[in-house]
């Protein structure tokens, strides 16, 4: 058996087509939807993404700007600059691209972006929602959460009552991720570098996400081939100058379903932001009323 692929571009082009009738119904109330990036130093993986974002952004319809900083920007310039783009009216979504420099490192920043201008969906009072138990993802909620669940959700695989094994626990994926999906009444387990026997749980999984962010790190042994698993690749790393998943290519071999990289969580991930960018500035025009 080989694996169906879940690409993402379908669903992608069909959210882009919904995004630029949002856009065009801002528009035509004298709104145009606009980001703004903030991008300290020059890390090159970080100029890659910003494109990215840039691209899908103004193909929409909306607008995109990027604040790029000297790495030497200080804590104090920093702050000032954040507090200028959290009062300007013409903007409506911002994102400070991680990771921030040393010099920055100290600040709390998931918290430094006004809570409704947060697309990232890091700042608590939206991250909240999550904890409180919400189902609903037409909030600001992390991207990469947000587009695994659509992107699920799109190919017609349910959650509810499922084991999904979540690999990595970071803040801005596998908390969210495993919180949401419990949310979606899925029975989740959160595993990660220092989990024990980890194949023994990744066995057991009838979907497996990993974040983990090592290429190649789930090997056919880490499922169980009469599970016919779903496996979601989140990772996003570099072999041999390739971009590369976290997943062994001899996986497709025993999985029922898997996403590829390049080519699935990440345009979601992006496609997500620009989502999140369209229901910031509708709330913000309803604000206004
Ligand atoms: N760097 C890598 N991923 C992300 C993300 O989702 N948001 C921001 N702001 N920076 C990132």
């Amino acid at each position: 058996m080989t694996a169906k692929i879940l690409l993402a571009q379908p669903l992608v082009d069909k959210i882009k087509n919904e995004l630029r009738l949002r856009c065009e119904g801002l528009k035509s109330q004298g709104t145009t939807p606009s980001m703004c990036v903030v991008l300290v130093g020059e890390n090159p993986a970080s100029l890659t993404y910003i494109k990215n974002k840039k691209k899908i952004c103004e193909e929409v319809g909306a607008h995109f700007q990027l604040l790029h900083l000297p790495a030497e920007t200080s804590e104090q310039d920093f702050l000032e600059h954040l507090s200028r783009l959290n009062s300007d009216s013409k903007i409506h979504g911002i994102i400070i691209q991680l990771p921030v420099t040393d010099k920055l490192k100290k600040l709390d920043i998931p918290n430094l972006v006004a809570p409704s201008k947060d697309i990232d969906g890091f700042h608590t009072a939206n991250t909240k929602a999550i904890y409180y138990g919400t189902t609903d993802l037409n909030l600001l909620l992390p991207c990469t959460p947000k587009g695994v669940i659509h992107l699920l959700q799109f190919y017609g695989i349910d959650v509810k009552g499922k084991h999904i094994v979540v690999l990595g626990r970071s803040l801005i994926v596998g908390k969210p991720l495993a919180m949401l999906l419990s949310n979606l009444d899925a029975t989740v387990t959160l595993a990660h570098s220092k989990t024990k026997n980890l194949e023994e749980i990744t066995r057991t999984a009838d979907i497996l996400i990993s974040a983990i962010g090592i290429p190649h790190f789930i090997k056919t042994s880490a499922l169980n081939s009469a599970k016919h698993t779903v496996v979601i690749d989140v990772g996003i790393n570099s072999l041999n100058g390739k971009v590369t998943g976290d997943v062994d290519p001899d996986v497709i071999e025993v999985a029922s379903a898997i996403s590829p990289v390049p080519g699935g969580v990440g345009p979601m991930t992006v496609i997500s932001l620009i989502q999140n960018l369209m229901c910031a500035a509708e709330n913000q025009l309803k604000g206004k009323k």
